[in-house]
């Protein structure tokens, strides 16, 4: 069978996933896809690190490192003997504009860039539908794990209720050191800068950024509803401290970034934050840079999906599932193929995205408080007032020398602007020293 032609653009970590992969396993892959799946042409602005990538994997390529090699990314998009164009540069400028005229050209593209889609998806997919070409994604969410194939596929009997995802490893690997070592978010942090685990600004991990992208694509694909990225609240950990993290082992949780989306009678929650989740989920115990994803569907209940959330095999395997799927669909009419976001474009729905303080959800709360009679008292009433109803409280010994103790309380569940009021009293109670922590806590049970 005549060979697809693939143009890589990227030739980093995940590119370089792509082709060894690619290059191992090419005889598996071609029983599944049907025909051979060549990659012809590799694009980076460092020539020789693709050429380096075509020396390692040796002989069997068929690639000359002269000829197939280029620092013109567009010179791939303008291809016409490329069928495929693999984008693994990542941005929204350069990447843009090679997809952009990728699609224009009639090439199905293949992509691992969340930023782009969750900010661009609406243009980019809407280019794609008025060519007939694929945009296939799987890579841009949680690496390895095939959840896309799972929510937009395996799932699509369903009315999907929520997703709730650990979809950065980073953080997560962050999050386990400082629960297991005791050690503060910015000690941990150049760990996992050396790890390689973190995005090339590490703002984008530890500030919820990086999971707010794969949340709205997740979102999008779950619920059928377009990008709105500016509209998803995004809390990340730099500021969580370790004592909080020990509280809350101490009451049976542990805290994770969650990226979290709902459907409500409302509209949809949106929301990635730290979240305590009870120690018993399978999710709560998923540790280091792994990632996992929860999917509550109303017929087949809550799902699972665990696995790499990075790296360059985990990621490649992605890539190349999706190569494989639009090898079968190239030729096939658009109209028969899985729609890019789950739902058939004129079917998507503008739900309203609420806004944090429209949110449910339980609390944990830490509050540093004078050891004197009243003050327990005092605060939960203000609570009781705003019919938050609490759940478990612990106070801990003041430290010799102090005269305040810890005080945390977890509540049952309230929409948040009851809890942004409750929590300006009781800052305000004199008994009260600094501000109130506040973590959202999720039970993820139903
Ligand atoms: N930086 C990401 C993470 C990996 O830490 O999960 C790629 O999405």
């Amino acid at each position: 069978m005549k060979p697809i032609n693939v143009g890589l653009i990227g030739t980093g970590i995940v590119g370089g996933g792509t082709f060894t992969v690619l290059t191992r396993n090419q005889e598996e892959i071609t029983r599944r896809a049907g025909r051979p799946i060549r990659i012809v042409k590799l694009a980076n602005r460092n020539m020789a690190r693709a050429q380096e990538l075509i020396q390692k994997s040796g002989v069997g390529t068929g690639l000359d490192i002269n000829k197939d090699v280029t620092d013109d990314a567009f010179s791939i998009v303008n291809d016409p003997n490329i069928d495929i164009v693999v984008e693994l540069i990542g941005g929204c400028t350069v990447a843009k504009d090679l997809i952009l005229q990728a699609i224009n050209n009639g090439k199905h593209v293949v992509t691992a860039n969340k930023a782009l889609l969750a900010l661009h998806g609406n243009e980019i997919f809407a280019a794609a539908q008025k060519k007939g070409v694929i945009v296939a994604f799987e890579a841009a969410i949680a690496g390895g794990i095939p959840i896309v194939k799972a929510v937009r596929e395996g799932l699509a009997a369903n009315r999907i209720e929520w997703i709730a995802g650990i979809i950065n490893g980073t953080t997560n690997f962050i999050l386990s050191e400082m629960r297991e070592k005791g050690l503060a978010f910015a000690d941990v942090l150049g760990e996992a800068q050396r790890l390689g685990y973190a995005e090339a600004d590490p703002t984008f991990d530890v500030e919820g950024i990086d999971a707010a992208h794969k949340l709205m694509i997740l979102a999008a694909i779950g619920f059928g509803i377009p990008m709105q990225f500016d509209k998803v609240y995004i809390e990340g950990i730099s500021k969580l401290a370790s004592v909080d993290i020990r509280y809350a082992e101490e009451l049976g949780y542990r805290v994770k970034l969650l990226g979290i989306t709902k459907r409500t009678e409302k509209g949809v929650e949106l929301r990635v934050h730290p979240t305590l989740i009870p120690e018993k989920r399978l999710i709560a115990n998923v540790n280091g840079a792994m990632n996992a994803v929860l999917v509550k569907g109303d017929a087949v209940g809550a799902t699972l999906y665990y696995g790499a959330g990075a790296g360059a095999e985990p990621t490649g395997s992605s890539v190349i599932a999706d190569l494989v799927d639009v090898t079968r669909m190239a030729t096939s009419d658009p109209h028969q193929r899985v729609p890019h976001l789950a739902f058939q474009p004129d079917q998507l729905i503008a739900l309203p995205i609420l806004a944090i303080t429209e949110i449910h959800s339980a609390y944990y709360l830490r509050l540093r408080a004078l050891d004197k009679p009243g003050v327990l008292a005092d605060v939960t009433r203000i609570l009781g007032d705003r019919s938050i109803s609490i759940d478990a409280m612990m106070q801990k010994e003041p430290a010799e020398n102090e005269t305040e103790a810890d005080i945390v309380i977890l509540t049952h569940i309230t929409v948040e602007h009851q809890m942004d009021c409750a929590i300006a009293e009781i800052e305000a109670l004199p008994a009260i020293a600094g501000k109130v922590t506040r973590i959202r806590l999720e039970e993820l049970g139903k």
